[in-house]
């Protein structure tokens, strides 16, 4: 899809060259600088009640008299701008992208454009464009829509286009993570999600390092080889660095979960939804996107991703209920339930970020059911002891329109980790799963400024639309740019 602004010229939007005018209605009733007979057609539909104007309501009308482009859609989108700007650009779009149009022009009516804007238009349209074909070629194209002009004067041509730019390095981050999430398990695997960031440093500049099972033996990964070693598949600790900062700045390191498939181990899943755990690498594919989106965006930053990334399986070599094994800290774990094994991998991840000397760690993960029954699916948890970390996190996710939600991290919950024979367990027990998942976590980032991401409900779709959102890519990309300055 190709973005750029367009200025109405002479003779307005209803003399505009497009296959479809999408026209976002801002404001109360028929915005005046609407022109005729556009106002009178919106006016009518609003009458009779066809259009309601309700943010996210839009109307489709086939060659209008008097109005160049064959099909014109108004969405009605509150004050244009924020959520209520998305959903318009998103049933707008919808209403046309099924058609014949092959351009579409946006245009704002009651509101003028700006960079926010410009963003929105090319983060909804590649989200409504982006159709999953690696494992289903058949699968029909989502749209003709090659083309898409935001309508604006000059005076805000340079912001929109900024904005436009911004979005689409940020679409491009969250297609990438979509991608990666949405391949099954034996197409995903940790030497894919290597294969992956080897590419993207490749297409965009990152320096990558991929430690091997051996290299993660010598520097003592007890944990994270732990959860490895049931499974065939090689496992992969994967470094990819973005360099735009300057040379002694502090990196941000991302650390994401890259689990490829999630049995349980022998701690086994009940089978249905089994399926589902192959997005149990959200975390890691939201790290590779916000690489791709932040390095894209040439932004002025120091960024490294982490990814521990292995399968987890039932086999003779599993790791069993009741084995203790040792950290890369030096702490021992008593894994008291082998499906727990998000937080065995990320430990050795976030002791292995100490030595990059990290400003802030940020780690991402399917972490736990349990903050689904907290949270549900709008929401992602965060955890943090930093106050002005977790609001500057809370911010870039409302910014983003990607939001999470503190919760605790109370030192009442670390009780439940007691273990008789290690250190500490790997699980608490029902109650505040979430947060002991992350109490667990925290007891690993002493040396650390850090925060932690459970999307375990935000990552995906289940039933009819199943797939991978590419959450929390905007948040984390909104983050990173907002450091960057
Ligand atoms: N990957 C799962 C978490 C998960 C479950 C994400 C459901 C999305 C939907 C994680 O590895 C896991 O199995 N967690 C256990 C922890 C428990 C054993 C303490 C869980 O949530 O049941
Ligand atoms: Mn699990
Ligand atoms: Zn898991």
């Amino acid at each position: 899809m190709d973005f750029k602004t367009q200025a109405a010229g002479t003779g307005g939007l209803c003399a505009l060259a497009a296959d479809a005018l999408l026209v976002l209605v801002c404001g109360d009733g028929v915005p005046k600088d609407l022109p005729e007979p556009l106002a009178g057609t919106l006016k009518a539909a609003l009458k009779d009640g066809d259009l309601q104007a309700k943010p996210g309501q839009a109307l489709y009308l086939h060659g209008v008299a008097g109005v160049k482009a064959a099909r014109v859609v108004f969405a009605v989108a509150g004050d244009g701008r924020g959520k209520a700007l998305r959903k318009a650009l998103a049933a707008g779009i919808g209403a046309v992208k099924g058609g014949g149009s092959k351009s579409l022009a946006v245009a704002f009516a009651g509101a003028q454009p700006d960079e926010a804007a410009g963003e929105a238009v090319a983060v909804v349209a590649a989200e409504a464009l982006y159709v999953y074909r690696e494992t289903k070629p058949s699968a029909p194209p989502a749209s003709k829509l090659a083309s898409l002009r935001v309508v604006c004067e000059k005076e805000q041509a340079k912001a929109v286009e900024a904005g436009l730019q911004r979005g689409q390095a940020l679409a491009d981050g969250i297609a990438l993570a979509r991608e990666c999430a949405n391949r099954p398990g034996n197409h995903c695997t940790p030497s894919h999600l290597a294969a992956q960031a080897k590419a993207l440093a490749k297409s965009h500049g990152l320096k990558v390092e991929v430690l091997e099972r051996k290299d993660c033996e010598k520097l003592g990964m007890g944990s994270f080889l732990a959860v490895a070693q049931g499974s065939d598949e090689p496992p992969k600790f994967i470094v990819a660095s973005y360099h735009g900062g300057r040379k002694g700045d502090a990196p941000i390191v991302l650390v994401g979960k890259g689990i490829t498939f999630d049995s349980g181990g022998i701690s086994i899943k009940p089978a249905a939804e089994m399926d589902e755990m192959k997005f149990d690498m959200g975390g890691a594919a939201s790290v590779l996107g916000t690489l791709r989106a932040v390095a894209q965006a040439k932004a002025k930053v120091n960024l490294v991703g982490i990814i521990p990334a292995c399968e987890n399986l039932p086999s003779g070599r599993s790791v069993k209920p009741g084995d203790v094994v040792k950290s890369l800290s030096g702490q021992t774990i008593e894994v008291l339930n082998t499906d727990a094994e998000g937080r065995l991998i990320l430990c050795d991840a976030l002791t292995y970020a100490e030595r990059l000397k990290p400003a802030v760690v940020v780690d991402i993960a399917t972490l736990t059911g349990a903050c689904v029954i907290a949270l549900g699916h709008h929401r992602s948890g965060l955890f943090s002891s930093d106050d002005a970390l977790a609001a500057e996190l809370l911010a870039a996710g409302e910014r983003a329109l990607d939001p999470a939600w503190r919760m605790p991290l109370d030192e009442e919950y670390d009780e439940a980790l007691k273990s008789h024979f290690a250190d500490m367990g790997n699980v608490g027990g029902r109650a505040g799963g979430a947060i002991t998942a992350a109490m667990f976590l925290k007891r690993f980032t002493a040396k650390l400024n850090w925060a932690h991401l459970d999307i375990a409900g935000t990552a995906w779709r289940s039933g009819a639309a199943k797939g991978a959102t590419g959450r929390p890519v905007a948040l984390l990309t909104h983050f990173v740019l907002g450091r960057a300055g």
